[in-house]
Parts: C-alpha cells; sequence; structure tokens
C-alpha cells in the first residue's frame, strides 16, 4: 500500500511591494482575487519591505506603508491565508545570496525594470540590480506550481525559471520550476486621468487613482473629474477602448463593483452610480480596516504568526539548496 498522504491543496504565493498608497484597482486587480483564491489553496502572502528598500527611501514612510499595507491585507479578509513581512522570514534573504551565485550581472542588467529604474543618473543601488533574485528566492522557496504574475513580472518570473533550472542542473534538484500563469480574474482598472495607462499606487496621479482607503466625498470628486470624452450621442455611453478609454474604465469599474449600466444616458447619470458601486463596494473595507487600525497589536500578532509559518515551510528548502551548494 502506498503510504497515505494528504490530498494538499496548491500552493499560492504573491507577494505586494509596500510603496505608496493600495488602490481600487490593487483590490479590484489583485487583493479581492486573492481573497478568493482561500478557498481552494493555500495562500502565503508577503508584503516585500526588503524590495522597497532597493531605491531611495525614507524609514518612517516605509513603516507607515508597512502597516498600513498590513492593516489592509486583513481588512479586506486576507485572515485565512499565511501573512507575513518578508524581512521577518530570513530564508528569503539567505536563499537569495545562494542564487546571486547561479545568477550574472549580465543577465540582471537586461532586466526592463532594472533599466527603467536605474536610468535618470541618479546613483543606483546595488539591491536594485539583485531585485529579481530575490524574487527568485521568494518563489523558490514555497514550491509553488504556478505563480500568477502580471505583465510587469513576467521577465522576473521567466528569470526565476531560469535560476532555478540551472541550480537544479549544477547541484541537483532542490527546486520546483514554476509555471507564470495569468492572474485570477481580476479587473484592470485604468487611471481616471490617464485612461491608457493603468491605475497605480506610484505612477497616477493623486487625481487619477482612487484609494482604497478614500472617503466617499474623495470618491465623489476624482470620479466626477475622471476624464471621459465629447461625444454626446444617444449611445454616449458604451465600452469601446480604443476610441473611449475614459468611459469604457468607467464601465469596467461599475461592472467590478456590482453595478449595471443599465438605463444610463449620460456621463453625469453615468459618474453617479460609479460613485455609488464604488463607495458600496469599498465601504466594508474601510469599516474593517477602522476597526483593526484601532488594534495594531493584533495585526502585529498576525504577522507574527504567520512569519514563523513561512519560516517552517521554507527551512527545509533553504536547508536542502545550502547543502547542495557545498556549505
Ligand atoms: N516584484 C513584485 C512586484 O513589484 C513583488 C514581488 C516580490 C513578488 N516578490 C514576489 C510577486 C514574489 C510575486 C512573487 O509586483
Amino acid at each position: 500500500m502506498t503510504s497515505p498522504t494528504a490530498p494538499t491543496r496548491p500552493r499560492r504565493l504573491s507577494l505586494l511591494q509596500p510603496t505608496g498608497h493600495l488602490t481600487l484597482g490593487n483590490y479590484l486587480g489583485a487583493l479581492r482575487p486573492m481573497a478568493g483564491q482561500q478557498a481552494h489553496a493555500d495562500c502565503f502572502y508577503g508584503l516585500a519591505d526588503l524590495h522597497s528598500l532597493t531605491v531611495s527611501h525614507d524609514p518612517s514612510t516605509l513603516r507607515a506603508t508597512v502597516a498600513e499595507q498590513a492593516t489592509t491585507l486583513l481588512a479586506v479578509g486576507l485572515d485565512e491565508s499565511t501573512l507575513f513581512l518578508q524581512s521577518r522570514v530570513p530564508t528569503h534573504a539567505q536563499l537569495s545570496y545562494l542564487l546571486e551565485c547561479v545568477a550574472t550581472t549580465g543577465e540582471l542588467g537586461r532586466m526592463i525594470q532594472f533599466k527603467e529604474k536605474s536610468r535618470a543618473g541618479e546613483s543606483t543601488r546595488a539591491s536594485l540590480l539583485t531585485y529579481p533574485v530575490l524574487m527568485a528566492a521568494d518563489i523558490l522557496l514555497y514550491r509553488p506550481e504556478q505563480v500568477p504574475v502580471g505583465d510587469d513580472q513576467r521577465q522576473h518570473l521567466e528569470l526565476t525559471r531560469d535560476l532555478a533550472m540551472r541550480f537544479n542542473s549544477a547541484y541537483g534538484p532542490v527546486f520546483v520550476v514554476p509555471e507564470a500563469t495569468v492572474p485570477a480574474v481580476g479587473a484592470r482598472v485604468m487611471d481616471l486621468a490617464v485612461p491608457t495607462s493603468k491605475m497605480s499606487k506610484t505612477g497616477s496621479t493623486e487625481a487619477g487613482a482612487v484609494r482604497l482607503l478614500d472617503p466617499p466625498d474623495v470618491v465623489r470628486r476624482k470620479v466626477a473629474r475622471a476624464v471621459t470624452d465629447n461625444d454626446v450621442g444617444p449611445d454616449a455611453v458604451r465600452a469601446d477602448r480604443a476610441a473611449k478609454p475614459g468611459v469604457t474604465n468607467l464601465l469596467d469599474v461599475l461592472g467590478a463593483c456590482g453595478g449595471s449600466a443599465a438605463g444610463l444616458s449620460t456621463y453625469g447619470a453615468l459618474k453617479r452610480a460609479v460613485t455609488d458601486a464604488i463607495v458600496a463596494e469599498l465601504e466594508p473595507v474601510q469599516k474593517r480596516y477602522a476597526e483593526l487600525a484601532r488594534d495594531p497589536a493584533h495585526v502585529a500578532a498576525v504577522f507574527a504568526q504567520g512569519a514563523e509559518r513561512a519560516r517552517a515551510v521554507t527551512e527545509p528548502v533553504l536547508a536542502a539548496a545550502t547543502a547542495a551548494i557545498g556549505l
């Protein structure tokens, strides 16, 4: 008889980089789908605080951002996941060093994100070059078979696969080579002011991004000023990504927040419906956030427990890599 192995749920892993304030785009595109994964996967979700040190940073801003995002992860209902701060799970930095010994400066220098962030003549931190190696460590430590990543992280996932295969063939089969998958259906929310670029916590202007914690009057103001177009025809309210990117984005947001555009014929009416839908969608999250923010010790305890489990799960993988490489 074969030994009874408990049916294990697939592992899901994702880290968010704590910079800026989380937006409606992050919520609809990432956080809400992450919460949905909990029913069928063993989820590990982290804040990549070490990655936030790869560009010029302010310690107190970073601390505040980490606290806000940690509280937000709980507020959106990720309490069935293992939540952790990357810096509190030392195996991440430890494995990153071993992987630096299989990565080459040439391939790291060719990463698009490195090239973009390192231009502009400013001095570049060495950690920006090794950023994708730390990300590879984040992933390989958990042996997930699939990693959902957006387009901007695809090249890093490709590098992760390369490093895993190179390590395995040089030193022995330590790592599971993960496959990149398309993230669970989440809406792709565009900037309200520049509807051809993605709503972003760092790249968007104040007016272009609805923050997860924006109060209703701020949501109303931002949506009221959202870019539409000059079409005043009877069917002005319709989706057409190429010709009407602003209107199309508002319709997407409305749908993603459970609203309907049926019977809406003016942009004014559309914007009121979008505002109401966003406010209703965010209300329970903001309420929960306010409760949790009053109890920071609880949030800290959840993350401390998560870090402990993350350490326990990843230590054997680090140990196997350490032994294989000859230490
Ligand atoms: N680099 C990712 C981003 O900017 C964040 C990240 C770090 C990540 N480590 C990861 C994402 C591991 C997925 C898996 O979005």
